[in-house]
C-alpha cells in the first residue's frame, strides 16, 4: 500500500521533472532575458535592479510551463506614477510585442525566446511588513524559500502541484480560488513532504491554521490560513475557498486510499451536445433558465467574481419568489451565462403572506386594515394567531420575472448589470440546449458533478 503510493509519486514525478535540457534551455534564455531588461533599465534615469521569482527562480516549476516571473525593483521613494511609468517602460523595451496586464497596477506580460514572462515592476523595500505595492512581498518569498527547499522537497512540490491541477484546485486566480504555486510550497515545507502533506489535510478540521514562524499574529477568518513567513499580516490562503479546502480533504483520502496517478491529471470530459443537454434535463425533471449577455470586457480576475455575485444575487431572488433553485453556475467566453436549474418554475397566481400576530395590537390592526380594504385578495382570515392574506403573485413563472426590469434589482456585479442593461437573451427549459454549442465542456462537468 505505502509502497503503492511511492511508486505512484514516482511515477509522477519523472513526468513532472523538467529535464536537464530543459533547465539549461531555461537558464540560457533567463540569462539572456536579465541582461535585455537591465540593459532597458539602465536606460532610466533611476536606479533599479532586476530579480527573478516565482517557481522558475525556485526551481519548482512543472515541465512544459513556460513561465517566467521577472521583477524590476525600484527604490521606494520613487511615486506610484512614476513606478508604472518606468515599469511600463522597461516592460515594453524587452518585450515589445507583448501585452499590458493589470493586477494592482499594470505590468507587461509576452513572449521571450519561446517562453512567457511577466515583468512586473515593485518597490524595493526592506522587508515584507513594508511593502507599498501587493507584488513587493514576492521577492521576499523567493529568499524565503530558496533557504530552505532543497532538492527533494522541490520534487514534492512538482508532485503536489501536479496533484492539485489534477483535482482542478491549483491557481489563486479568482476564478479557480485554489492554492497558489507559493501556498504549495509552504505547505509542502510545513508538513515535510507530499505524502504527509495529504495525510494532515485528511483530518483537518477548518479553520485549519499554520503559523510556521511563529507570528502568532492576528486572527484570519478563513477556512485555511497559512500566515505569510515574510509577513504576519498576510494569510498566503487567503483566496482559497472553502470547497477547494474540502476538495483537497476528498482527494487526499481518495489518494492514500487507492493510489493511481490518473488524479494527476484533469480528467477530460466530452462536450455535451445539444441533444444530450435535452436529453439530461429530461431524465432530471428539472426547468433550466439562463440569462445571457455579452462578457464585461474586464479582466478574468474582476469578471469571476461580479459573475458569482451575480449568480449569488439571481438565485436568491428565484428562491425568495418561489422558484427553488436547485443548482447554479456561471460560464464565460465571449458571453457570459448566469445558468440555474429550477425544481419549480411556476408558481400559483396567488401567495401566502403572512401578518402580525393578532394580538400585537397596533400592527395586527394595521395589517388589517390595509388588506381589508384591498380588493383581488383572499382574506385577511386567521390561522394560528395570526393575520393572513393570499394575494396576487407578483410573477407566477420564473421566465416572467426574468423578462421584467426586476432581474435588475437584484444583487449584481456593477459590469454585469450594465451588461444586462444593455440587453440579454433569456433561455427557459429546453432553449437552454444552444448552450451547448458553447459550453458543451462546462455543462459536461456540471452534469456529471464530482467532488
Ligand atoms: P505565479 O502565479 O507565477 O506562481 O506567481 P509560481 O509560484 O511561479 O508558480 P507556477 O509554477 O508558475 O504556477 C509568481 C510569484 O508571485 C507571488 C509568489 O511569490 C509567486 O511565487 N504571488 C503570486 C503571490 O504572492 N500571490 C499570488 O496570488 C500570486
Ligand atoms: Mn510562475
Amino acid at each position: 500500500m505505502s509502497e503503492e503510493f511511492a511508486a505512484v509519486v514516482d511515477r509522477v514525478r519523472e513526468r513532472v521533472t523538467p529535464d536537464a535540457d530543459e533547465r539549461e534551455r531555461l537558464r540560457a534564455a533567463t540569462d539572456r532575458l536579465v541582461e535585455r531588461t537591465e540593459a532597458a533599465v539602465a536606460d532610466l534615469s533611476v536606479d533599479a535592479d532586476v530579480i527573478l521569482v516565482g517557481s522558475t527562480a525556485r526551481g519548482t516549476w512543472l515541465t512544459g510551463d513556460r513561465d517566467i516571473d521577472l521583477f524590476v525593483r525600484f527604490p521606494p521613494d520613487l511615486d506610484r506614477e512614476a513606478l508604472e511609468t518606468y515599469g511600463m517602460d522597461v516592460g515594453w523595451a524587452v518585450l515589445p510585442d507583448g501585452r499590458e496586464e493589470y493586477a494592482e497596477h499594470p505590468y507587461v506580460v509576452g513572449e521571450f525566446e519561446g517562453f512567457t514572462v511577466d515583468l512586473v515592476p515593485c518597490y524595493d523595500v526592506a522587508d515584507a511588513t513594508a511593502i507599498q505595492s501587493a507584488v513587493d512581498r514576492t521577492p521576499f518569498h523567493t529568499t524565503y524559500l530558496e533557504d530552505r527547499l532543497d532538492d527533494d522537497l522541490a520534487a514534492e512540490v512538482r508532485v503536489c502541484k501536479a496533484f492539485l491541477k489534477g483535482i482542478g484546485v491549483y491557481g489563486s486566480d479568482l476564478k479557480t480560488r485554489g492554492f497558489s504555486g507559493y501556498l504549495t510550497e509552504l505547505l509542502v515545507l510545513e508538513y515535510g513532504g507530499f505524502r504527509p502533506l495529504l495525510e494532515a489535510a485528511a483530518d483537518w478540521h477548518p479553520p485549519v491554521e499554520l503559523d510556521p514562524e511563529d507570528h502568532a499574529a492576528e486572527s484570519f477568518d478563513a477556512p485555511l490560513v497559512v500566515i505569510d513567513p515574510t509577513d504576519p499580516e498576510r494569510n498566503v490562503a487567503a483566496v482559497c475557498a472553502a470547497e477547494n479546502v474540502a476538495r483537497l480533504q476528498h482527494y487526499a483520502r481518495d489518494l492514500l486510499a487507492d493510489p493511481r496517478t490518473d488524479l494527476f491529471e484533469p480528467p477530460e470530459l466530452d462536450p455535451l451536445s445539444p441533444a444530450d443537454l435535452r436529453a439530461a434535463l429530461a431524465d432530471r425533471g428539472t426547468t433550466p433558465v439562463a440569462v445571457r449577455f455579452e462578457a464585461p470586457d474586464v479582466v478574468e480576475d474582476q469578471l469571476w467574481p461580479q459573475l458569482r455575485k451575480s449568480l449569488g444575487g439571481l438565485t436568491d431572488e428565484l428562491d425568495r419568489r418561489g422558484f427553488d433553485v436547485f443548482r447554479a453556475e456561471a460560464f464565460a467566453d465571449e458571453s457570459a451565462v448566469l445558468f440555474a436549474e429550477l425544481a419549480v418554475a411556476e408558481r400559483p397566481a396567488v401567495e401566502r403572506h403572512a401578518g402580525p400576530p393578532v394580538h400585537v395590537r397596533d400592527h395586527a390592526t394595521g395589517f388589517y386594515e390595509k388588506y381589508d380594504a384591498a380588493d383581488a385578495v383572499y382574506g385577511p382570515f386567521v390561522d394560528d394567531a395570526r393575520y393572513v392574506v393570499e394575494r396576487d403573485r407578483e410573477f407566477a413563472t420564473a421566465r416572467a420575472f426574468l423578462d421584467s426590469d426586476a432581474l435588475l434589482d437584484v444583487a449584481l456585479g456593477a459590469h454585469v448589470e450594465t451588461a444586462l442593461e444593455n440587453g440579454y437573451d433569456l433561455l427557459v427549459g429546453e432553449e437552454t440546449a444552444t448552450l451547448a454549442e458553447s459550453f458543451g465542456t462546462e455543462l459536461a462537468r456540471y452534469f456529471a458533478p464530482r467532488p
